[in-house]
């Protein structure tokens, strides 16, 4: 499918409206010490002042200085209730940059999650995501700010589809991505991100095994079969083993039709159309892209990794193929660096969480993640597994 909006590369529609031009900022090392996230707040003028440091080409003056007195009350109650605030990656600027303790992908934030001493975890990012940071943290007290911030993958499988998959293929190792939800995850045997898919896989084939279920994103099962050398299958829908490849035992990789809403949307010509007018632009994807939307990029990694990526490699200019905040927060990080701000594409689920309702849940311990002690037992082992691998 077209998607001729993803890009709009001619200057008239360059998406001003959405997204103003970068202004040239101080560089953040000047004005931060750490990563991101990771500074004190003495008094509501530093905060602000920081944040219109970091922001002034992203948002107009009055957003940032409202943000600022919610970021600083944040941050206060934080302290108080002795609470971690984690941030994914996508979050939005003015959050990512003045509340988490700690900014990462999925495999950083759940390992983060499994070392922290604070009795409350704030997530910033999405209900799986807290899902995980609860399975590793049974005790504490888990919020999200948002109870709407879903996921597509996540909404894609459930656990009766894990079991009808293992009664179709037995023996042949599950691996979650960790984008399910925790009933997914206790059906399975192994978990991974997008930061470790390949290394997880890799993991079982030295075992000896030559199939792995790996569910629900089709398209990071496509890009890991591809890395690994494994043919990429559905599982037949007759529910049997049926002929081919499974009847064999043939080496395989047994996908389902799981897709993230935000990064199918990807296509080639967007790709052909910016290379056209930007020769020598660094074009970095996330691998929940299709694998021909893969093929044609410099790099591909988790959200960690491309950050990564753009901090460590010289390049003219760049072009994420990911949720578009990230690119507004490597701007922030970056201001040296020139970003291509093409797409307007946000995750409507990340787009959830915003600052006001992280204060509102902490005020009133609001959304808390429960589950069960039975799925958080079992939902653990594939979680621990995952860890004790990467
Ligand atoms: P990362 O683990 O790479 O941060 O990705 C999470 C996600 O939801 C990507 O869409
Ligand atoms: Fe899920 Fe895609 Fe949103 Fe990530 S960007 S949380 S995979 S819908």
């Amino acid at each position: 499918m077209s998607y001729p909006g993803m890009f709009c590369i001619t200057p008239l529609f360059h998406t001003a409206a959405v997204r103003p031009p970068i202004m040239k900022r101080q560089p953040r090392e000047a004005i931060m010490s750490d990563t991101i996230g990771v500074f004190e707040t003495p008094s509501l003028e530093a905060t602000r002042e920081r944040m219109r440091t970091l922001l002034s080409g992203l948002l107009p003056a009055f957003e940032i200085d409202m943000k600022a007195e919610l970021a600083h009350e944040i941050n206060r109650l934080k302290k108080q209730m002795n609470a971690v605030i984690l941030g994914h990656n996508y979050m939005e600027p003015a959050l990512y940059c003045s509340v988490p303790d700690y900014t990462g992908d999925s495999l950083e934030l759940a390992r983060i999650s499994s070392e922290t001493e604070a009795e409350v975890i704030v997530f910033c990012g999405v209900q799986f995501m807290a899902e995980t940071a609860k399975i590793l943290n049974p005790e504490k007290t888990v919020l999200i700010p948002s109870e709407k911030a879903g996921c597509s993958l996540a909404e894609a499988i459930t656990a009766e589809d894990v079991r009808q998959l293992k009664a179709q293929f037995p023996g042949v190792p599950v691996v979650s991505y960790v984008n399910t939800y925790a009933e997914v995850k206790a059906e399975s045997d192994y978990c991974c991100t997008s930061g470790n898919a390949e290394k997880v896989v890799r993991y079982l084939l030295e075992q000896g095994h030559n199939q792995v279920i790996f569910l629900p994103d089709e398209y990071l099962a496509r890009n890991t079969a591809h890395e690994v050398g494994l043919e990429f299958i559905f599982p037949p829908e007759n529910g049997v083993h049926g002929d081919g490849a499974m009847a064999e035992k043939k080496p395989a990789m047994i996908g389902w039709p799981g897709r993230c809403e935000v990064h199918e949307k990807f296509e080639v010509e967007d790709i052909e159309r910016v290379r056209k007018q930007f020769p020598d632009v660094a074009i970095v994807a996330h691998p929940e892209c299709s694998p021909e939307v893969v093929a044609l990029t410099d790099y591909t990694g988790s959200t960690k990794q491309m950050i990564e990526y753009v901090r460590r490699v010289d390049a003219p200019r760049y072009l994420l193929l990911t949720e578009c905040s990230m690119g507004d927060n490597i701007a922030a990080e970056n201001p040296e660096k020139e970003m291509l701000r093409l797409c307007s594409v946000r995750c409507p689920h990340m787009n959830q969480i915003t600052l006001e309702d992280t204060l509102e849940g902490m005020r009133n311990l609001r959304h808390q993640v429960s589950l069960s002690e039975d799925i958080i037992k079992r939902a653990r082992l594939p979680i621990d597994r995952m860890l004790a691998i990467v």
